[in-house]
């Protein structure tokens, strides 16, 4: 069984690669290069040609605060790249696991989001990708919904805090967004276990244990590491990024954890694995 992965060089889409070589699963990542999803052209060709029997889509426009400048090239990669991996998915007879995220809602809930939960996107790039799901969703596709990720594929939250903390500055992170830190092996390792069962179409939320502000988060990372450094608490507010970001954007996992036997791994035990396997 073949499954192709889109955005292949990315943090998600390379674990995604690594993870089918350690199952000695037929895997094709194909890059940016080899596929860029906003060419339906190309999409439907190349997709054909692979013949997969699933294709996970983790190829998107990503930065998430450059979007509220850039709606419009967001918009045609996670809504038109994915209307066309869509089209190809269908014309190849190939399921779509498509990766969206925790970011389609709002953060007003204060409990765990399901996956029916209604959705309210404050961002542009939040819009992007819900417009992507709405896709998916209208053709009878899968969806995993993550959040907060990490991993030794690209560059990322914690790998920018070690870096300012081994450097010996002082760091200012945010306290008042809470969601699960997941390493991102374990969303590519769960998301082919429910392919392995085959399992229905629609949303599943794949994100490890536990919960966190980005503050706890940057503090378990330089304590793991033995580092000596202070770590200043800040508002979202006052740190103003651009785009908005739920202050609250925990996943309920139940369904997930059901369907593949196991409870998600807890984060800090993920994060302490990724650390002694990376640094
Ligand atoms: N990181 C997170 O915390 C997080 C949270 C929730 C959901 N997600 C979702 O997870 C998926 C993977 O994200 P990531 O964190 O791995 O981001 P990433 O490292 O930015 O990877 C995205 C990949 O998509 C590629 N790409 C961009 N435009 C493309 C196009 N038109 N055609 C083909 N490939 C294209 C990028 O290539 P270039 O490098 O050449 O630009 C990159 O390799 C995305 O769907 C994202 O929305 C991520």
């Amino acid at each position: 069984m073949t499954i192709v992965v889109t955005g292949a060089s990315g943090l998600l889409g390379s674990e995604f690669v690594a993870a089918g070589v350690r199952r000695a699963a037929e895997i094709v990542g194909l890059t940016r290069a080899e596929l860029d999803v906003t060419d339906l052209g190309a999409t439907r060709r190349v997709i054909a040609d692979t013949g997969p029997a699933w294709i996970v889509h983790c190829a998107a426009y990503t930065a998430v605060d450059r979007a509220e400048a850039e709606p419009e090239e967001a918009m045609r990669v996670n809504h038109g790249g994915t209307i066309n991996v869509v089209s190809a998915a269908a014309e190849a007879g190939a399921r779509l696991f498509y990766v969206s995220t925790d970011y389609v809602f709002d953060g007003a809930k204060g409990s765990p989001y399901r996956p029916d939960d209604p959705v309210a996107p404050g961002s542009v790039y939040a819009r992007s990708k819900r417009a992507g799901e709405e896709a998916v969703l209208g053709a009878g596709g899968v969806i995993a919904r993550t959040g907060w990720l990490y991993g030794s594929g690209g560059r990322n939250f914690v790998e920018a805090i070690l870096d300012r903390a081994e450097r010996g500055e002082s760091l200012r992170v945010v306290d008042d967004q809470r969601g699960r830190p997941t390493w991102a092996r374990n969303v590519a390792e769960v998301v082919l276990d429910l392919i392995a069962r085959d399992v229905e179409d629609g949303i599943w939320h794949v994100a490890d244990a536990g919960e966190a502000t980005w503050l706890d988060f940057a503090r378990e990372a330089v304590a793991i590491r033995g580092l000596d450094t202070t770590i200043e608490g800040v508002s979202t507010k006052a740190w103003g990024a651009p785009a908005p970001r739920p202050k609250y954007s925990v996943l309920d996992l139940r369904r997930t954890e059901e369907a593949v036997g196991r409870p998600m791994m807890e984060w800090r035990q993920a994060l302490r694995r990724y650390l002694a396997e990376n640094r």
